[in-house]
């Protein structure tokens, strides 16, 4: 197993995620040092001002510097970037890039272990749900500092947890539509973001605390009893099949996260960044 607590832990790719990733291991009290990829000069300047990291001359010096490595370049410049380096035995890296797949990665950066996840905004505050593959206990102890890590051993899976993350990125979407319905009905801002937030949050509690074998709706079947505002508002809901786009878009997504290196969906250029 690789040993890491205290090792320099290395970023190859400075950009939002790679902030939002410094951000959480912070967060949650990880002082081991941080290594950044110079490319960017400036946003690795910023962000090793801000929380404490140090940006290095080149993207060898943090593989050389460093115990695990999280490449967070854009997919279509990851395999090349890695590839271009020289890694060690003993040596993790933590791939968040689209569009690789683990045996692509492994060979890129043999004789190092290689593991592929895929990361949320909300590392920043160590509330991310994250997929992780194939199983790793040393990935495994590093990313639950950002909280819960999903380990799982096939890609097709992996892909199916990956478009979970765009779910994350949507609900901000549909809080963002009963925000403006809350207000619109009277009620003050801060009230209307904080309940709808806290709503939420607070159906995610609950359904985890459920066993997973049970129906995931069982507290709507159980409390929208017929003639209820609950069942009269979804019966609006049922009407316009508005479900339907939610499977659609869940199946967009899955392909999307599927469709590996090769061309990409119509629609999507190879630069374009999926994750996003
Ligand atoms: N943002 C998210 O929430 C999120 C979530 C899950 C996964 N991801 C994945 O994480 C990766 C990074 O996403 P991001 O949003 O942080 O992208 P980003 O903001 O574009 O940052 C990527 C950074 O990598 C740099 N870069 C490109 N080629 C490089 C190289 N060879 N060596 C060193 N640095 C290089 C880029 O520099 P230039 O700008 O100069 O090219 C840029 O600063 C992507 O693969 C994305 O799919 C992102």
């Amino acid at each position: 197993m690789v040993q890491t607590e205290s090792q320099p832990l290395g970023f190859i790719g400075v950009g939002g995620l790679a902030g939002v990733l410094v951000e959480g291991f912070r967060r949650a009290g990880d002082r081991r040092p941080i290594l950044l990829s110079p490319r960017n000069a400036d946003q690795s300047r910023r962000l090793a001002e801000r929380v404490g990291c140090a940006a290095l001359a080149t993207n060898q010096a943090v593989v050389d510097g460093s115990a695990i490595v999280l490449m967070t370049t854009p997919p279509a410049a990851t395999l090349a970037a890695i590839r271009g380096l020289a890694w060690r035995k003993g040596q993790l890296l933590i791939c968040a890039a689209m569009d690789v797949t683990v045996p692509l990665l492994a060979a890129a950066a043999a004789p190092a272990v290689a593991v592929r996840i895929m990361p949320s905004a909300s590392a920043a505050v160590n509330a991310d749900a994250l997929p992780l593959c194939p199983p790793n206990a040393a990935a495994r102890m590093l990313l639950a500092q950002l909280g819960t890590v999903f380990e799982l051993s096939d890609e097709g899976g992996f892909a199916a947890a990956t478009a979970l993350a765009a779910y994350h990125l949507w609900l901000y979407a549909l809080m963002d539509t009963m925000v403006a319905a809350s207000e619109a009905a009277g009620l003050p801002r801060e009230a209307a973001v904080g309940l709808v937030a806290s709503q939420t949050r607070a159906a995610a509690t609950l359904a985890l605390s459920a066993p997973p074998q049970a129906p995931v709706r069982a507290p709507l079947d159980l409390h929208g009893k017929p003639g209820s505002m609950t069942a009269q508002g979804l019966a609006v809901l049922d009407a316009a099949d508005a479900f339907a786009p939610w499977r659609a878009a869940a199946a967009a997504a899955v392909q999307r996260a599927r469709h590996g290196g090769a061309a990409p969906p119509a629609g999507l250029t190879a630069a374009g960044d999926p994750a996003k």
